[in-house]
């Protein structure tokens, strides 16, 4: 097969798992994914397409995710520290019998990425930083249970901001939800860059070009690359099973971000200005997409 694993007869046990017969389970799909493969298209290899059971262990892992961030909008407020929300995140996941991924993954040293204001990801908390009124911030939680993983952010506004930057917050939220749209089995990946980065556009803000999406399931970062830059029938197909995050990054301002900070890791957008993220994690499936964290 176009993968490089063995092509199976139609009799064989399916190699998905299901216990089924090839022919009654993955060959059409096979088929379908070859001929693109042969008509040129960009294909993900099947290692990359999620199983029944890879997607049921991802669902309790997204479970412990999404609480942890309704934990976090039921507490976040004026004079809550980001290392405040950092000690919420890992209490919370830890007690739900999971473990924060971001904690000593390539050296973060936290459980959670806290971006705030003109932070355009990957902040690290502090007990300096104490929120304040107007502030907006991206709180990104990741969480592995059982060896699955699952991967969302929100942002949240603390009392009330300016009208400038809550319709950022709003605009961004939308252009991830514009991304969901575009979201079509057997149809490109690069259709969801160009949905978010259309709307991005419409309502006069930039999109980050170096960070993006990303496959997720057995692993924290595995391919695809998601792009929301993208032009629209570009990139990898859409097969059933394949995994991955939706977060776009939009500024308020310049395109360019500051990737400087002596700490490695803190990004900032170049001109200072304020910046949002929306995140949520999908499987295509074979009328859809299930939406697993958010
Ligand atoms: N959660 C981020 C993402 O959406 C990844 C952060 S890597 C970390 O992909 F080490 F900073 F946590
Ligand atoms: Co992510």
């Amino acid at each position: 097969m176009y993968d490089g694993q063995p092509q199976l007869g139609r009799n064989d046990v399916c190699w998905c798992g299901s216990g089924k017969k090839y022919k009654k389970c993955h060959l059409d799909t096979d088929e379908r994914l070859q001929a693109l493969w042969d008509a040129g298209e960009e294909v993900p290899y099947r290692s990359l397409l999620k199983t029944p059971e890879d997607i049921a262990g991802v669902r309790r892992s997204a479970e412990v995710n999404v609480g942890v961030l309704d934990y976090v909008a039921e507490r976040i407020g004026p004079g809550v520290t980001t290392a405040d929300i950092d000690q919420w995140v890992h209490d919370y996941t830890v007690e739900h019998g999971a473990v924060p991924a971001p904690l000593d993954y390539e050296g973060f040293p936290n459980s959670v990425c806290t971006s705030a204001n003109e932070v355009v990801c990957h902040g690290i908390p502090s007990s300096d930083e104490v929120l304040k009124e107007g502030d907006i911030i991206n709180v990104d939680c990741s969480t592995v249970k059982d060896g699955y993983f699952s991967d969302s952010s929100r942002m949240f506004v603390i009392g009330e901001t300016t009208p400038e930057k809550a319709d950022l917050v709003r605009v961004c939220k939308e252009a991830m939800e514009e991304g969901l749209k575009a979201v079509k089995p057997w149809g490109h990946l690069g259709d969801i860059g160009a949905a978010v980065n259309g709307y991005a556009k419409a309502h006069g803000y930039t999109v980050v070009r170096e960070f993006g999406g990303h496959g997720i399931g057995l692993e924290f970062h595995e391919d695809p690359f998601v792009s929301f830059v993208t032009e629209p029938g570009t990139g990898p197909i859409l097969a059933p099973g394949l995994m991955f995050t939706i977060e776009p990054m939009i500024n308020m301002g310049a395109q360019e971000i500051d990737m400087t900070d002596p700490n490695g890791w803190t990004v900032r957008t170049a001109d200072g200005a304020p910046t949002a993220q929306w995140e949520v994690q999908i499987v295509i499936t074979e009328d859809g997409y299930e939406l697993l964290s958010w």
